[in-house]
């Protein structure tokens, strides 16, 4: 079964008064163990449209199942502790928090949620693969944008999660760094993690199982 499914999926915003649709009737499905690239021009709906299938926006119409539950059936406890629990979902630009060090930005989230805490070896695993193994007990005001953005991707690769988003991960990366994220995503998904990567630089597609093309909110081709 599909691990997120959406189904005609419209997100309508307004400009100058006229509705217009970011997100026009989307249908989608990702099963465990995909890797999914959405590549689009700049404003072609693709921050909408992940933003909708992980809860953060509601759609105008349409409705987005995870694990066959509805996202928006709040009541279901379930659903709350997937979206918590075995989603992760890295947004356009910087979210590392600059009291802590990077060791405990990517601890974090098993400080708080209860989830088992990894394993140092896990940590300097992930940590190895990015390249930032010198840097945990450095704080975020003491690296690079590109260091800082791999430090947040480690930190939602690090407990293998059901689904990670990542919004333009590689944006702001040179070439050696966007391979290194790259493989990484490869490597979950090779391990059963589905994996949503959307981006504009045609020369990460390689890397994907699948990759759908965005355009003015609908996904016009498979590429
Ligand atoms: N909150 C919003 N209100 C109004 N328009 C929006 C909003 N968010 C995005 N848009 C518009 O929707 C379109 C798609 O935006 P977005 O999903 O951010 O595109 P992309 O991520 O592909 O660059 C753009 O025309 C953008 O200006
Ligand atoms: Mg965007």
């Amino acid at each position: 079964m599909a691990f997120l499914e959406a189904q005609k999926l419209v997100k309508e915003y307004k400009r100058r008064g006229k509705s217009f649709r970011a997100v026009d009737n989307i249908d989608f499905s990702i099963n465990p163990g995909e890797f999914v690239m959405i590549e689009g021009e700049s404003g072609s709906g693709k921050t909408t449209f992940l933003n909708l299938i992980t809860g953060l926006t509601d759609p105008t119409s349409g409705v987005v199942l995870i694990d066959g539950r509805s996202l928006k059936d709040t009541g279901d406890k379930e659903i709350s502790k997937i979206r918590n629990e075995k989603i992760k979902y890295i947004p356009q630009g910087e979210s590392l928090l600059s009291a802590l060090t990077v060791r405990e930005n990517i601890l974090f989230p098993f400080t708080i949620g209860g989830t088992k805490r990894p394993s140092d070896e896990r940590l300097l695993e992930v940590a190895g693969k990015l390249g930032i193994a010198e840097l945990l007990d450095e704080y975020p005001s003491e690296l690079s944008g590109g260091e800082m953005r791999r430090a947040t991707i480690a930190r939602a690769v690090i407990n293998k999660p059901s689904l990670i988003i990542a919004d333009e991960p590689t944006g702001s990366l040179d070439s050696a760094n966007t391979s290194k994220v790259m493989d990484i995503f490869r490597e979950i998904a090779a391990e059963g993690t589905a994996v949503i990567v959307v981006t504009h630089q045609k020369e990460t597609l390689g890397y994907a199982s699948r990759v759908l093309g965005m355009s003015k909110g609908r996904f016009a081709s498979a590429i």
